[in-house]
């Protein structure tokens, strides 16, 4: 972890409009000052981004949100004193100064306290709103360790914070609380029933939109570069069985098959709980992609909702 003299040292970056590789619960993300548009502009670069794909804004405190958002409603409040720190974005309506690059130009702002040590310690230290996408080049895989993070950024992110591995995983859920109806626009660990247990009332999931609000909507995304593809548990043997020798090496990802020796095949037991499988997936991936693999195996998890968000990342691999 970090000591008060690099966070110190983070903030003045942050300060002089630069970017700072921040450890999160979910993944590691690339901050910088979310009311400079000098600043924003550099993480839209740095990543390869579109202009028009918004940023969540990242605050240390519940107290903050107004300055952010407008016409924050009780629901919203509920889910905030419930979840934060915490996995969770907010879809709210935006006060009036928030920059178009932190909106994609849209009429509302994402906004989340994370629940990492080092994350809350920048924001206390910075004293402001930090916009922060995955450190990842875009439509790649999100980096949850400060190595992944140097990895996809090198030179263009001067400073990382070291946080060690992030808990969580996979990126945060993410809750429209911004219409009449709370609607869940990004599956994540914290699950539409936890949601609908805080607001007392049922939710609706989107459906796959054509324009990428939410660019981890993108039907390609989190994508490696090795061909990856989904495998029903009992096809996978009898894959193997059959492959031909051009398909191969393969690696193959299970979590309840298990595993068996084929000639240039490797094999990884993931965890066979949807926790513990969110945690290892992207570093798993992020492995095995260097490793010139001619293709990723992986078998399909269960439909059961607690492995939502693993599945629809898995698609999205996949796709
Ligand atoms: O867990 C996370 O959320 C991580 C960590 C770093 O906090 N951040 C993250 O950011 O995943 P990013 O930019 O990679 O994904 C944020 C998603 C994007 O797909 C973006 O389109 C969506 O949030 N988003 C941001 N503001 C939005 C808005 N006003 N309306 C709809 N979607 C929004
Ligand atoms: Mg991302």
């Amino acid at each position: 972890m970090v000591n008060q003299t690099e966070i110190d040292k983070a903030v003045q970056v942050l300060r002089e409009g630069g970017l700072v590789g921040m450890p999160t619960e979910t993944v590691y993300g690339l901050a910088a000052d979310a009311s400079s548009p000098d600043s924003l502009r550099k993480i839209f670069a740095a990543k390869g981004r579109p202009e028009d794909h918004p940023l969540i804004v990242h605050v240390g405190a519940v107290n903050e949100l107004s300055k952010w958002a407008r016409d924050i409603s009780e629901d919203a409040l509920k889910l905030a004193h419930a979840m934060w720190p915490g996995p969770l974005t907010l879809i709210l309506k935006k006060a009036p100064h928030v920059s178009d690059l932190v909106t994609g130009k849209q009429d509302t702002v994402g906004l989340r306290i994370p629940g990492h040590p080092v994350a809350l310690a920048l924001l206390k230290a910075f004293g402001g709103g930090l916009a922060a996408p995955s450190a990842n080049r875009f439509g790649r895989i999100s980096p949850t360790t400060a190595d992944a993070v140097r990895e996809e950024l090198g030179g263009t992110v001067s400073l990382v914070l070291e946080g060690g591995q992030c808990d969580v995983g996979v990126e945060s859920t993410i809750v429209d609380m911004s219409g009449e109806h709370p609607v869940i626009l990004r599956p994540g660990m914290i699950s539409a029933t936890q949601i609908e247990e805080v607001l007392n009332k049922s939710l609706s999931v989107a459906e796959q939109q054509g324009s990428p609000r939410v660019s981890g909507s993108l039907e390609s995304h989190y994508a490696p570069l090795t061909k990856t593809r989904l495998i029903e548990s009992q096809n996978i043997i009898n894959f193997l069985e059959k492959v031909s020798a051009n398909e191969l090496p393969v690696v193959v990802l299970t979590y309840s098959v298990p595993q068996q020796d084929f000639e240039r095949v490797k094999w990884i037991l993931m965890p066979s709980d949807a926790k513990g499988y969110a945690h290892d997936l992207y570093h798993v991936l992020r492995q095995v992609d260097k490793e010139h693999f001619s293709q990723i195996l992986i078998e399909e998890v269960p439909l059961s909702s607690d492995w939502g968000a693993v599945r629809d990342r898995l698609q999205r691999a996949s796709s």
